[in-house]
């Protein structure tokens, strides 16, 4: 057995310590077969979120084509961990490694394995955006509420405010060369409220009068996401501004299919916390090979009963009322009102795990590369990975940026706030995703990555840290044609 310890909070050494003893007696009483115990590699976590996809206990197994690989690997996740059932839940998840346990593991699959980023929890993730008012309306608590500090780094005005100076010192800038368009296109992707940027535009008006340059009627402010809903509340958010704004429904993945006609036309685009929610792939080096991680969500057995117990549904229909729910939506469940729906969605949401295995591969070429990714692209970057790592491939971040930059004017530049790995070596300083925020997804983006395909196609990628509040973990990163 070999124990790798990824991360441990410095508090709580003495867990660590006692989980570790735990281990090490399983491994000396032979409650576990010898052979298993040779090919057994045990990570200690520390998942920060909350509510997440993991159990405290998991087995990772690994498949090459059709053949299952000796080694195992199990996940320790030292917050969930319960010391009393510790060394229980660790033998019976040793002694159930096969390929053919899925029987014994009392568990109702919602899928069969897929690559990450196929998985139906992006399909949770999108029920949520696109009914956020009704989950909202049963925790009586607004989405940003979730976050570590309570709201969005998007509204800090601060950071508003330098980012209005620094467009109109841009929009200046163009107009000395007489190169300032008549319409100043302005794009965020993924609004949420609506909040930032109606402050963007009130701090843009203000300064405008001050400095009287004219440009705030010029302005044309596009409000863009894939949720009609949050369009809606958005407009009403920057109703002082109406006749500047549009709000128009475009996919974060592929905004170029929806605004082709903006091509080189947009002088500032923004985005916050949105790169961070789209669908991502992992890929895991072990013993310096390569594997990409494909999911399965499932609910257990005890949880699936609970919950049809609860909202009154047949067993036998669990499933299928799950499925009802990503399809339909949480209005057309035959529950017996909108608030039993809600709440079903709520608790299947709440109880779904991932169950993960590795499938090993010669090389980039045969890993899930998002459209428009070439494996040449990331090849450096894996060649540089350590012999055991695991990081995201961030593939809905990757293509969104590619299909976001044609969007800029020649002087324009793309400004994403977010949460980004900017070192390979710094991924596994902590546990990077996923994590459920409410009802959505969080991963942490791999902003290494992000900037070596930038690069490559052209653009100069740099990150700047998001100081405006202490201790942020946030990263601002800016990009703009190579001159
Ligand atoms: C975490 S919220 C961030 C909201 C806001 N930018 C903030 O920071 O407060 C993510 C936003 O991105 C939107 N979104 C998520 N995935 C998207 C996609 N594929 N296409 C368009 N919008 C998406 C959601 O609807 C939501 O408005």
């Amino acid at each position: 057995m070999i124990l790798h310890v990824n991360h441990v909070q410095p508090d709580r050494t003495a867990l660590t310590t006692s989980v570790v003893s735990t281990l090490l007696t399983v491994a000396g009483e032979g409650q576990v077969s010898r052979r298993t115990l040779d090919n057994l590699n045990v990570h200690l976590d520390w998942v920060q979120y909350k509510t997440n996809f993991r159990e405290a206990v998991s087995v990772r197994r690994a498949t090459k084509g059709e053949e299952l690989l000796p080694w195992i690997e199990v996940g320790v996740d030292l917050r969930q961990v319960r010391q009393e059932t510790l060394k229980e839940e660790f033998v019976h998840a040793l002694n159930d490694v096969g390929a053919d346990a899925t029987g014994s593991r009392k568990r109702i699959y919602l899928e069969p394995f897929a690559p990450m980023r196929c998985s139906l929890i992006w399909t949770f993730n999108k029920l949520f955006w696109q009914h956020r008012p009704l989950w909202e309306k049963a925790t009586g608590r607004g989405f940003e509420k979730a976050l570590p500090t309570g709201q969005s780094d998007a509204n800090h005005p601060l950071a508003i405010a330098d980012s209005v100076a620094d467009v109109w010192t841009l929009l200046k800038d163009l107009e000395n060369q007489k190169q300032l368009p008549p319409e100043i296109f302005v794009l965020e992707i993924g609004v949420g409220t609506g909040q930032r940027a109606a402050l963007w535009l009130n701090r843009f008006r203000d300064l405008d009068r001050e400095r009287g340059t004219q440009y705030y009627p010029r302005i044309r402010f596009l409000l863009a996401d894939y949720s009609v809903t949050t369009l809606d509340a958005a407009q009403q958010t920057v109703q002082d501004h109406r006749e500047l704004a549009s709000f128009l429904a475009v996919d974060a993945l592929d905004p170029f299919k929806s605004l082709s006609f903006l091509r080189y036309k947009v002088l500032y685009i923004h985005l916050t916390n949105v790169y961070d929610n789209l669908p991502t792939d992992e890929l895991v080096t072990r013993d310096g090979r390569l594997y990409f991680v494909e999911v399965r969500s499932y609910v257990s057995f005890g949880e699936a009963a609970r919950i049809s117990e609860t909202f009154s549904v047949p067993p036998a229909e669990f499933t299928r009322t799950v499925n009802r729910l990503l399809e339909a939506g949480p209005q057309h469940l035959s529950l017996s009102d909108v608030q039993q729906s809600v709440g079903f969605w709520r608790a299947v949401w709440d109880a779904i795990r991932l169950e993960e295995r590795f499938v090993a591969i010669e090389g980039v070429s045969e890993a899930p590369l998002p459209p428009g990714i070439r494996p040449s692209q990331l090849e450096n970057f894996i060649a540089n990975a350590a012999t055991n790592q695991r990081f995201h491939v961030s593939s809905g971040a990757l293509e969104s940026f590619i299909n976001t930059v044609p969007l800029l004017h020649p002087r324009g530049y793309l400004q994403v706030q977010d949460i980004f790995v900017t070192d390979l070596a710094d991924y596994p300083r902590m546990f990077r995703g996923p994590g459920k925020m409410d009802g959505s997804i969080v991963n942490w983006v791999n902003g290494a990555l992000l900037a070596e395909v930038g690069e490559q196609a052209g653009y100069d990628v740099h990150f700047a840290p998001f100081h405006y509040r202490e201790g942020s973990r946030t990263s601002i990163l800016y990009t703009t044609h190579r001159e």
